[in-house]
This record gives C-alpha cells, sequence and structure tokens, in this order.
C-alpha cells in the first residue's frame, strides 16, 4: 500500500437512511478518554491532533457517545473539529451512563433521553444531531417509550436519523414500527459472529452496521489473522477490517484508537483486498474455534 492510497474514501460509500452518504470507515472515538474511558485524556494536544487527521484522511463518520468520558469524547471532537467539514457525520449515543471508571448504568428513560440529547447538542455545537443512537435498551424502561422519545425528538428537529446499538432483530423491528432505524451498532468481528443474522438482517433492510470490536480475540484468532497478516504484508487489525468491509455493503466499521500511527495503519485498511480464500479462512474462525 503507498501512500496515495491512504483515504477512508477506498472503503467505497454508505448511505445512512437514505440521506446522508459516508465513507464505509469511520473513527471511533471512545478511547480518547482516559484509563477506563474515563475522565480526560492523558495528552490532550494527541487526542486533538488523532481527531483532525482522521478527518484529513477523508474519515467522515466519527462514532461517539455521552457517556464516554463522560463528555469528555464529545467535547474533544469539538474542540478539535468545530466548525465541522460540511461533510463530517458525528454519531452520538445516550440511554448508558458512566458514574465512574469501568462502570455502566442503564437510564434510557423518556426524560433522561431528553437531557441526554440536550447535552450533547451543546457539547457537540450542533443545533441537530445527524444520527443519535440508543446506546442499549434499558430493561427498566418500555423499549417502546425510550425509541418513541427518540422519534419525537427527532419531529423536533434535535435529531436527523435514529439509531440503535447492542440490540436484537427483534428490537430493531419493534423500533421500526415506530420510527425509521438507520443503523445498528453491535459488538461484531469475523471471530465474533453472534450477530451474523442482525447484519443479514441489515443488508437486506438498508440498514448500516456499525461493528465495534472488530478485531475479535482468542488464540485460533490471534494465528489465523497472523498468518494471513504476514501474506498480505498488512497488520492485523487491517486483515480484520478488510473481511469486515467485505462481509457486507452495509457494514461501517469504526476502529478506536489514541494513536496516529494505528489511525493511518486502520484507513489503510479500505484499500486491502482479501483473496477469496482467507476471507473463507477467517470465516470459519468461530468453526475451528468451536471444534478444539
Ligand atoms: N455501542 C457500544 O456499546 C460500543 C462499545 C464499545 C465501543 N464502541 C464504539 O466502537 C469503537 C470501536 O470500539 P472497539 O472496542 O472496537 O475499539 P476501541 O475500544 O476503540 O479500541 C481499539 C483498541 O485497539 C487498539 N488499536 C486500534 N488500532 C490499532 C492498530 N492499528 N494496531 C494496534 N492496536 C490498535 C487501540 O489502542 P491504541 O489507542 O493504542 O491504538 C485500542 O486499545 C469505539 O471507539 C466506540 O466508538 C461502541
Amino acid at each position: 500500500m503507498n501512500k496515495n492510497e491512504l483515504s477512508a474514501s477506498l472503503a467505497g460509500d454508505i448511505s445512512l437512511g437514505e440521506e446522508i452518504s459516508v465513507h464505509r470507515l469511520g473513527y471511533g472515538a471512545m478511547r480518547l478518554t482516559g484509563e477506563g474511558i474515563w475522565g480526560p485524556p492523558k495528552d490532550h494536544e494527541g487526542a486533538l491532533a488523532v481527531l483532525r487527521r482522521a478527518v484529513e484522511l477523508h474519515v467522515d463518520f466519527i462514532d461517539t457517545a455521552d457517556s464516554y468520558g463522560p463528555n469528555v469524547s464529545e467535547e474533544l471532537i469539538a474542540e478539535a473539529l468545530f466548525p465541522y467539514p460540511a461533510e463530517l457525520v458525528i454519531a452520538t449515543k445516550g440511554g448508558w451512563n458512566r458514574p465512574g471508571p469501568n462502570q455502566w448504568t442503564h437510564d434510557a428513560s423518556p426524560a433522561h433521553l431528553r437531557k441526554a440529547v440536550e447535552g450533547s447538542l451543546k457539547r457537540l455545537r450542533l443545533d441537530r444531531i445527524d444520527l443519535y443512537q440508543l446506546h442499549v435498551p434499558d430493561h427498566g424502561v418500555p423499549f417502546e417509550a425510550s425509541v418513541g422519545t427518540l422519534a419525537q425528538l427527532r419531529e423536533e428537529g434535535k435529531i436527523r436519523l435514529i439509531g440503535l446499538s447492542n440490540v436484537t432483530k427483534e428490537h430493531i423491528e419493534r423500533a421500526r414500527r415506530i420510527v425509521p432505524i438507520a443503523s445498528v451498532q453491535n459488538r461484531y468481528s469475523f471471530a465474533d459472529r453472534e450477530w451474523d443474522y442482525v447484519v443479514d438482517y441489515c443488508e437486506s433492510n438498508g440498514i448500516a452496521f456499525i461493528p465495534w470490536f472488530p478485531l475479535g480475540a482468542g488464540k485460533v484468532a490471534g494465528d489465523v489473522l497472523n498468518q494471513i497478516a504476514q501474506a498480505h504484508r498488512a497488520s492485523r487489525t487491517q486483515v480484520a477490517l478488510a473481511w469486515l468491509l467485505r462481509r457486507s455493503p452495509m457494514m461501517l466499521p469504526i476502529p478506536g484508537t489514541s494513536s496516529i500511527e494505528h489511525l493511518g495503519q486502520n484507513v489503510a485498511a479500505a484499500s486491502l483486498s482479501l483473496t477469496d480464500e482467507d476471507y473463507q479462512t477467517l470465516s470459519s474462525v468461530p468453526e475451528l474455534v468451536g471444534s478444539r
């Protein structure tokens, strides 16, 4: 791969809700915060530089959440990039709170989501959020009440498109009876395929699937990844990302990093083509793991 090929645009484009087109390789801004996704980053200027470099590399989709920090990730995005380039889409989330390092608590109640959207608008310095995602269903709140609140906020012009995260197909279908759903964000990689059927459902229904934790884990996955990466003179992360990009045209990976060097490597995955054999080998990793 040469330097001329370093552009997220080489991953092709994807339509969000048939309204917004973005390149199919985004950036996840969770790791820009302090340890445990808590507090400010150790290197404030470095975090701003990563965000600016992402945009220079034509990344036009940045994923964040009010709970990353909390607030820190959204504030850094605004500090680094406001006024935003016209094509930049910032996707944030609410409904999962961060009361302390590595702690999560649910609150997707209508009152909280309203407050959360107002907070994100302010921190991101926006009049309207392009993509607002329910971070996770809250079992203490009727799912329809959470989604209905986001639908109302959309009617009020505070949200353009609505997405879901950490959901089943049943959740997506229930939500779509209330409002169009533009994206679904679940944990997914070549080695971690619990949500294969959700990827297929999203592809059939024109919904973007945004995988988090795209590398997968475990020894078997690591060995297979190493072999293929060596053959392509690529990194493991690049191979894992290339597999995702090939898995579905509705796939929109958002690899996260706090390192400019890793960011460049991840964006370079946009132009990495796997052979059919590589793709099949990686696809069969869950079966290999199961057979050992
Ligand atoms: N919806 C959800 O519930 C949910 C949950 C988790 C994450 N997310 C979103 O998804 C994004 C991605 O999450 P993730 O869990 O996949 O990743 P992540 O948590 O953002 O972190 C990726 C990890 O891989 C490392 N890394 C990244 N690029 C690398 C490279 N080229 N070489 C070596 N190491 C590399 C990073 O370390 P360095 O910083 O050192 O590069 C980091 O430790 C997050 O940023 C967030 O926006 C959503």
